[in-house]
């Protein structure tokens, strides 16, 4: 991973401003929480399990200076944190996965002095960014398994180092294969509307010293007409425990073409990013984002001003055609619902 996405450094939240890459590597120091909240809703801060630990941390700024004298009102203003940060985005339930761990840990620790508890509350949030390192390992090496030498990968948005504490979901497994002197070749969406492939993807892949090559995101059929994609790697925002996965919208097209034209189609996620409460993917709530994101490119005008707009963030790939989900605890295939009761029991 060429740098540390996010970080907490002496009272402050240290992350990569990720709308300025690939141009400009700025990292911002974040003292309170309305700069968190305003930096995970401009994606300055993005990518499921970053939101999630960005959402964490956002809770330890927002009471770190708390004048609370008991727990009950030290508790309210964690609650009110924990419920302005969930409003920032709403597709990743990594997030509200996060915000719910904070709440639960300063439960558990009712009996503890406020300061204590602030205490408490930074060593969860650090626990939750070591744990996301640790699973992007473990999802790598599993992962890795799947991809042999000479593989033509295809990617879509960013599920890179940038959008995890480490070394990312789907990107991970990429790098290990690489690191296991497995020879790739990764074609990568441009991801629009806001070119996380583009910018991010393309980035961290050559950094890496892996051959990339960019596409834009009506390229990709072409490209399995023609048998040039082995195997799709993409990362997801929440999973349903019928195995229906929400990621970056786009990510539902090519999974069509991949069934289409054959080519093996894995989602790469985190134990964080599942929602097994969720029948299906139709109980995810999919972020529709503004009409100015649809009608510019990146800030440039290409479209009539008073234009109608659609701007879905997600959509949702039915269950049906994701081969496998790769997960830090191991690989899971259809049926899903089975499957994924046997990680539901190990949570
Ligand atoms: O809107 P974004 O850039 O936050 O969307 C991110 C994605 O869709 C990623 O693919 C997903 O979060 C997986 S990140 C490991």
């Amino acid at each position: 991973m060429p740098v540390e996405t996010i970080t907490w450094k002496n009272g402050k939240t240290i992350y990569v401003d990720q709308t300025r890459l690939p141009h400009a590597l700025r990292f911002v120091a974040c003292r309170d929480v309305r700069t968190m909240w305003r930096a995970i809703k401009s994606l300055e801060v993005r990518g499921a399990p970053a939101i999630g630990i960005a959402g964490a941390l956002g809770v330890v700024l927002g009471v770190q200076n708390s004048k609370a004298k008991n727990f009950n009102q030290f508790f309210k203003e964690i609650c009110r944190t924990s419920k302005y940060l969930a409003s920032s985005r709403p597709t990743a339930v990594n997030l509200f996965w996060a915000l719910a761990r904070m709440e639960r840990i300063a439960k558990e620790n009712k009996d503890k002095p406020v300061a204590k508890l602030k205490e408490i509350l930074l060593h969860e949030a650090l626990k939750i960014l070591q744990e996301d390192k640790d699973a992007c390992r473990r999802m790598a090496r599993y992962g890795s398994r799947l991809v042999k030498t000479g593989d033509v990968i295809l990617t879509h948005c960013n599920a890179g180092g940038l959008a995890t504490a480490d070394y990312g979901t789907a990107l991970g497994v990429l790098f290990e294969a690489k690191r296991q002197h497995k020879r790739i070749h990764v074609y990568v969406d441009e991801t629009r509307p806001l070119l996380q492939g583009a910018r991010l993807t393309t980035w961290e892949l050559m950094h890496e010293g892996i051959d990339t090559t960019l596409i834009c995101d009506n390229m990709a059929a072409s490209l399995m007409a023609k048998a040039k994609i082995d195997k799709i790697f993409v990362g997801a925002d929440r999973i349903a425990s019928n195995g229906d996965a929400a990621n970056k919208i786009g990510t539902y097209n090519l999974a069509v073409l991949a069934k289409y034209h054959g080519v093996p189609f894995y989602v790469v996620a985190p134990i964080s990013t599942f929602d097994l409460k969720l029948k299906s993917g139709h109980g995810i709530p999919i972020e529709e984002r503004n009409a100015d994101e649809v009608k510019a490119i990146l800030g440039h005008p290409i479209a009539p001003k008073n234009v109608k707009v659609y701007n879905p963030a997600f959509d949702v790939t039915p269950n049906e055609l994701i081969t496998a989900i790769v997960t830090e605890r191991g690989i899971f295939r259809r049926p899903y619902r089975k499957s994924l009761k046997k990680l539901k029991a190990k949570i």
